[in-house]
């Protein structure tokens, strides 16, 4: 037995340990050398050695991703190989019924004379297939599927990801296993990523498996954790000590071990081939509704004991299919290829089609990017192209059916003018977007109307597309600020109006002079200031003076700003047409509610996280009364974190907070040192 100065010297090296693996992994920021950790690393572990009493179940020793180790995910090996314990396997496809149904003919003639044999049915997510290894229940490295035998370490993103638990909670706990499953993102994620992106004018991701990709092979692990990541896990690979029985069970395993997995309405287990179809059939038919995209279903034999006597082929299982759905795609022609102008003036080509249906859509349109993109498809006008839509994603061209070209069509050039406004279009060096710098340009003031009256900034009512569209022709908005000076008379006379619609109009106007800073700051489209960005901004200056004020160093000098947005906020704020706008909206009665600080509030000096999600209180209202109280709110934990608030599906962020031993608290202590009720 160790004496009681060993065991303390062993926690304190596992603390110091942890403290220093949370600066590097998390952080970025190292404080010892490599060389300095290690030294800290082996002293714990020859202590472990010499006193095997002192080993705990997650010590860093046991952790294969540790840089001491070497194994798995230092900085200069993020990224390196990782050998799956058991081969990771593709799947055979079934493309119809009829091949659905000769599949079924072949297990059940191959299982014999076993018992009658049950299926489980699940979705087939359209990302990229990882594999995540837990050791004593602790998440141990991460990596890639690769070319199935050997994959790429990315523990150091992977773990970014908040629905990932650090460590498996629930009954059963095997003492190693492989977890299978695909990362992905969200069609609304995607979107508002894409969003982003464009609005820093960096390359958008055409589909979630890119998005994916893109996200986790990053070097700064800080940047995944910035990306809208999901994760289900569907399979086993290696799994030692307590074991599931089939397939059903591991997926209420995986709930019940805190592991996301496919939500319960989309899988299901069926004792009959033709339950299989019914199931196939109800899934395509809300295939277009569904929060993610999804490719086809995968049905699998279910008990384990089952699939190993059918075993596998040398790349498949026999025991398992993927049922593709019909692809959305199809073939037309291209008519014309405009222009279209964004925000902030990026010039976006667009393919005008010939109408074709897609999975039940008539699609007119389809989005070329940017102007390397049709370069590099070398699409031109006349081409029969290849068209794909998949859920909200705008449908995109993805290739040209050169052999159906005829005759000679010219390829297409950049504009040298904006198409709205005529002014000349730009590409800065390094940019990947043409951009009209024209302040004047008509199709980026309707553009920057809309994103003003949208939900998340002004939340205008009823200030749809249409109505933007008929407001700037008329002449009656040129000025965000004119949208507060509106006369009823004017409003219904536009076409669809009429007095009432006229008369919510301006109530929804008149109600949005109250929106609180930071929505106003979001509204006014600032570059690379989203949401977020607005809430940090508005939480730390507290007033809409004091923004505009701000220098760039004191800018960058907050937490979760950056030099691009610094950079950004300052250029908007100099710019006197800006300072005039905001102005003009103040005289019209907007008020840019400031931040309301009760000097020495309850959270004063405090830094928070929110993670999962709270019984009562959305993530917008519970940053509010933080900020209001005096908080900080940040987006990842560190060892500068003061209290991590947890609500249901609290993953990662919380099992880190417990890591570093930074303070859990749920949503009932968070109101209560708040002082606020619901
Ligand atoms: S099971 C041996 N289940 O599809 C069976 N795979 O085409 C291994 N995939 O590499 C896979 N959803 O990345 C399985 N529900 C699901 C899936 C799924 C997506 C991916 C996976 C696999 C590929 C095979």
């Amino acid at each position: 037995m160790a004496d009681e100065s060993t065991r303390a010297r062993a926690d304190e090296l596992r603390r110091e340990i942890e403290r220093h693996n949370a600066l590097y992994y998390i952080e970025d920021s190292p404080e010892i050398t490599d060389g300095e950790y290690d030294v800290l690393f082996r002293e714990l572990r020859a202590l472990e050695e010499a006193h095997p009493d002192l080993v705990t179940a997650d010590s860093p020793t046991r952790r294969v991703g540790s840089p001491g180790k070497g194994a798995g995910a230092a900085a200069g090996e993020h990224l390196g190989p990782v050998r799956h314990a058991f081969p990771m396997l593709s799947l055979e496809n079934a493309m119809d019924r009829s091949e659905i149904e000769a599949w079924f003919a072949r297990t059940l003639a191959a299982l014999g004379a076993v018992e009658p044999p049950a299926w489980t049915v699940e979705p087939k997510v359209d990302g990229l297939g990882v594999e995540v290894v837990y050791r004593g229940g602790a998440l141990e490295v991460a990596s890639t599927r690769g070319d199935g035998e050997v994959g790429q370490d990315i523990t150091r993103t992977l773990v970014t990801i908040p629905s990932v638990p650090a460590r498996l909670g629930g009954r059963h706990v095997p003492s190693v296993v492989d977890l299978r499953g695909e990362v992905f993102m969200r069609r609304e994620d995607l979107a508002r990523l894409n969003e982003a992106l464009e609005e820093a004018g960096e390359p958008t991701f055409k589909n979630p498996r890119n998005a994916a990709v893109g996200s986790l092979r990053q070097k700064d692990p800080r940047v995944s954790a910035g990306r809208p990541l999901a994760v289900a896990f569907y399979a086993l690979g290696r799994c030692e000590g307590w074991r599931p029985r089939g397939q059903a069970g591991l997926l209420a395993w995986m709930a019940d071990s805190g592991l996301p997995t496919h939500p319960a309405d989309l899988w299901r287990s069926c004792g009959a081939p033709e339950e299989v179809l019914d199931f196939h059939d109800q899934v395509l038919a809300r295939r277009d509704g569904l929060p993610f995209e999804v490719d086809g279903l995968v049905v699998k034999l279910d008990l384990f004991r089952h699939q190993e006597e059918l075993g596998e082929r040398s790349r498949s299982p026999r025991w398992a299919v993927a049922w593709k759905f019909p692809p959305l795609e199809a073939a037309t022609r291209v008519l014309a290829i405009d222009a279209q102008v964004g925000r902030t003036g990026t010039i976006t080509p667009r393919a005008v089609l010939e109408p074709v249906a897609i999975g039940g859509v008539t699609v007119r349109h389809a989005t070329l990017h940017n102007f390397d993109q049709v370069r590099r498809l070398d699409v031109r006008v006349g081409d029969r192209v290849v068209v794909t839509r998949a859920g909200d994603v705008i449908p995109q061209v993805v290739r040209v059916l050169q052999e159906e070209r005829r005759g000679e069509p010219a390829p297409l050039a950049p504009p040298a003018r904006c198409p709205a406004c005529d002014s000349p279009a730009r590409r800065e060096e390094g940019e990947v977007y043409l951009r009209c710098p024209s302040a004047a340009c008509p199709a980026q003031f309707r553009r920057r109307l809309r994103h003003f009256a949208q939900k998340s900034a002004m939340d205008i009512e009823g200030l749809g597309e249409k109505l933007v569209d008929q407001l700037v022709e008329r002449g009656l908005v040129r000025d965000l600020a004119d949208l507060y000076a509106l006369d009823a008379r004017s409003v219904a006379e536009l076409e669809r109006m009429g007095e009432r619609s006229a008369a919510n109009l301006l109530a929804a106007v008149d109600a949005s002079r109250g929106r609180p800073l930071a929505r106003c700051l979001h509204a006014l489209g600032v570059r690379h200031v989203g949401e977020h960005v607005a809430e940090v901004l508005a939480g730390r200056f507290g007033g809409i003076d004091g923004i505009m004020d701000a220098s760039r160093e004191e800018l960058e000098a907050v937490h979760e700003v950056g030099p691009a947005v610094a950079a950004s906020v300052r250029a908007f704020f100099e710019a006197q047409e800006n300072r005039a706008l905001v102005g003009r909206l103040r005289g019209r009665g907007v008020r840019f509610v400031p931040v309301e600080r009760r000097t020495g509030g309850a959270l004063e000096g405090l830094t928070l996280v929110f993670t999962g999600t709270l019984p009562h209180l959305s993530r917008g209202r519970a940053r509010a009364l933080a900020t209001a109280a005096g908080a900080r709110v940040a987006g990842s934990v560190s060892r500068e974190t003061d209290y991590v608030v947890a609500g249901e599906e609290a993953g990662a962020k919380r099992e880190r907070a417990l890591a570093l031993g930074v303070s859990v608290i749920d949503e009932a202590e968070f109101l209560r040192m708040t002082g606020a009720s619901l």
